[in-house]
Formats: structure tokens, sequence, C-alpha cells
């Protein structure tokens, strides 16, 4: 496997999506605080950070799940608040962390779920709906199970069945939070590689993972979170760094090239081989 394509350079004209000093949080809990952070348009952003740093919580201001209690998420240069719902759905889909298909629906009908911004009283689209599905079937490899109930499937199974649903939507910008959760080691290489496919025909793709060496292989921005703040941003092979990962994850590691893509390689020290010696 080849390093991804690092993609178009993020236009000054084209606005990423953004939160400007927005401060996120639940009830009154506050989780990040006057947070500014920017996803370059047309980007492969990962963003990694340990348990309860605030990743999820920042994905769901970004998909207007959450609204920011002080200033804003930004797309296309106004706040993501003044568009309608269904179109702020056909410009960003997400896949939450954890998601419970209602009982007894099949693959198919879920992934058609991914087709709600765009069906309108005179349901013309038909079609093109219906493409869309048969498409984020193929490409995620559910086809053969579509007409099974959701809920008969092994867990990484399910989780490309929700993928399916969120590439329905045909958003131009994708975000997943751990979409590999769940899948053996071929399963997440291959969805990372259709992530990267799909960031190449020039979707903006914003992924939240755990593992430090695939977010370093397939992004080409990253975002290192810590408390609910952003530490560290930008190309991973100059923020995955040995002191970096040993300041946000408190983990002893050296980062060494990847023989394969020349992207950074994170090998962690371990007590039960003595490396700390
Ligand atoms: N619905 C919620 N209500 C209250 N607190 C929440 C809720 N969701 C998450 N939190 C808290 O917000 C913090 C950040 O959570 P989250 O954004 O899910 O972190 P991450 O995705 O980085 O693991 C955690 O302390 C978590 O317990
Ligand atoms: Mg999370």
């Amino acid at each position: 496997m080849t390093a991804p394509d690092r993609g178009p350079e993020p236009g000054h004209d084209h606005p990423g999506l953004a939160a400007r000093r927005a401060t996120l949080g639940y009830d009154r809990r506050v989780i990040s605080r006057d947070l500014d952070v920017e996803v370059p348009d047309g980007s492969f952003t990962v963003i990694i950070g340990p348990n309860g740093c605030g990743k999820s919580t920042l994905l769901r201001a970004f998909s207007r799940l959450l609204s920011p209690s002080t200033g804003q998420i930004v797309l296309e240069g106004r706040s993501i608040h003044e568009f309608r719902a269904k179109d702020a759905a056909r410009r960003i889909g997400l896949l939450p962390q954890s998601s419970s298909a209602p009982d007894g629906i099949t693959v198919r009908e879920l992934v058609e779920r991914g087709r709600y911004p765009y069906q309108t009283l005179l349901r013309q689209n038909r079609q093109r709906d219906e493409e869309a599905v048969l498409r984020a079937m193929a490409a995620t490899a559910v086809t053969q199970y579509a007409e099974r109930p959701v809920d008969e499937l092994s867990g990484g199974q399910r989780q490309r069945v929700w993928v399916a649903m969120a590439l329905a939507q045909e958003t131009p910008t994708l975000l997943l939070d751990e979409p590999t959760t769940y899948l053996d080691i071929a399963h997440q290489i291959e969805l990372l590689d259709l992530f990267a496919r799909l960031h190449r025909e020039g979707r903006t793709m914003v992924a939240v993972l755990h593992d430090l060496n695939h977010a370093a292989r397939f992004a080409t921005h990253l975002i290192v979170m810590k408390d609910g703040a952003v530490v560290a941003e930008g190309p991973p092979a100059e923020v995955m760094t040995a002191a970096m990962v040993d300041e946000v994850f408190g983990l002893a590691a050296i980062v060494i090239d990847d023989p394969l893509t020349h992207t950074p390689l994170v090998v962690p020290h371990s007590h039960a081989h003595g490396t700390l010696d």
C-alpha cells in the first residue's frame, strides 16, 4: 500500500468547517471552552486524543447535534445553525460512535435512511436514491446482506452498514466517529482505503481514530485533543512525535519511519519487554 494522495490544499476562498471560539458541553458541564479549530476543505482530517477528551463532542457540534453555548460552528462562511436542517444534512454526514438500529430493520432500509435529506413530497428522485443506496452498499461490501435484519449481523458487518448509510447521504463532508471499531484488521484497512478513495475523489473526510499509526498513515491533517483543547494540529509528519505521544497519552514511545508509506510509525515502549530501562 502507498500513502494516500495529499489531496487539494485548503482553499482560502472555500472556508472549511470550523469552530470559532466555541464553547461545547452538556448541561452546565463545559468540555471545550473557546475552541478554535478548522477542518481544511478537501482534507482527510483525523482527530486523536485520549478517551473522554471531547472528540465525539466536537463531531456532534460539527454535525449540528450539539449547539455551542458561546461562539459558533462555521460552514461555508456562515453559522451552521443558519442552514435549514435538510440543507445541512446534504452537506455534512455523520457516522456516530455508537448507533442502534430500529428493531427488525433490514440493511437496505437502514441505508435508505441516508437518503432522507433528499426526499421531498413528490419523490421525483427515486432513481437517484436507489442508485446511491446500491453504490453505498457495494462500496462497503454489504450488498449480500441487503435483505437481512441489521440486528442479525456481526459487529463488523453492522459497522459497515452504518458507514453505507452515511455514504448514501452523498455529502461533500463526512464525519466518522471511530469508524473502525469492532472491525478486524483487514476490514479496518479496507474501510480506511475506502475513505482515502473518497478523499481523493474530492470529499472532506473527518475521522476520529484510536490507532495512531492509522491516523498517521491516512490523515493529511491531524488534530490532537486533550482535556477538550486542541494541543497540536498539522501534517502527521510534523505532529506525530514521541514528545506529543508522551504528553497527550502518557505513553513512552519511539517514532520511526513506516517502511511502506514513509509516514510516522509509533512504537510504544512496554514494561513487559524492559524497554523502559
Ligand atoms: N450526553 C452527555 N452528557 C453529559 N456528559 C457527556 C455526554 N457525552 C459525553 N459526555 C462527557 O463529555 C466528555 C467528553 O466526551 P466525548 O466527547 O464523548 O469524548 P471522546 O469522544 O474524546 O472519548 C466526557 O467526560 C464524557 O463523559
Ligand atoms: Mg468518542
